[in-house]
């Protein structure tokens, strides 16, 4: 099986919805599984330290996850327009996989949630793909012949699948943003199947 890693970070759950039907996509497709891992919070206290196993979803991140998996979905929560501290947190910890080009090649995605639906999916999108771009990475987006697009009021964006929660996160997903998020997981395995060589 080729895994694939979808690493998100949420507060409050809507970026894990999205990021739990970007799995739903990988693993159908065949030979592709996804490996499911969040990053703990940061803290402006710095006593503060997380648990070591989270008290509830997937496991954290290992940066051997980045190495062993041959794509990476990279979710977060909107704020202030970019991605939440803890996944640049994590990504900052990536230099010995940058210096050895451990991702390098390999197909990449991001994801969002947001309060507001103008509050900024698509900047926050945008500024998530630059250091995978660093690392080389392969961004992929999704293509208009996905309808989702041309008909979602809601989240669902072709820099990637997004979710608007609105303030309170109890918005439920739509259906356009539900199917844009499987068809990202889909379109990731397969072209993370094609590019290790397997077959898609
Ligand atoms: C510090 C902070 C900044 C935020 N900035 C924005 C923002 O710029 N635009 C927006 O629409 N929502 C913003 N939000 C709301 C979150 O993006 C929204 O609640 C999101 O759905 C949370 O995702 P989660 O449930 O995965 O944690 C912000 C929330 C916080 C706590």
């Amino acid at each position: 099986m080729t895994d694939i890693l979808v690493l998100y970070y949420s507060r409050h759950g809507s970026t894990r919805k999205l990021a739990e039907l970007i799995a739903h996509g990988i693993d159908s497709v065949p030979g592709a599984q996804a490996r499911l891992r969040t990053v703990p919070p940061v803290s402006t206290v710095c006593e503060a330290t997380a648990p070591d196993i989270p008290a509830d979803g997937p496991p954290y991140a290992e940066l051997r996850d980045l190495e062993e998996c041959a794509g990476l979905a990279l979710g977060s929560p909107t704020r202030f327009g970019n991605m939440a501290a803890p996944v640049k947190y994590f990504l900052d910890g990536t230099v010995a996989q940058w210096l050895s080009g451990a991702l390098t090649g390999k197909p990449a995605c991001v994801f969002t949630a947001t309060g507001t639906l103008h509050g900024g999916q698509e900047t926050t999108l945008l500024s998530m793909m630059l250091p995978l771009l660093h690392h080389g990475m392969l961004i992929m987006g999704l293509p208009y012949s996905e309808k989702g697009l041309m008909t979602t009021t809601s989240g669902g964006t072709p820099y990637g699948p997004s979710h608007h929660a609105y303030v309170d996160n109890r918005g439920p997903i739509t259906d356009d943003e539900s199917a844009l998020a499987m068809a990202m997981g889909r379109r990731l395995a397969q072209a993370a199947l094609r590019l290790s060589g397997a077959h898609a």
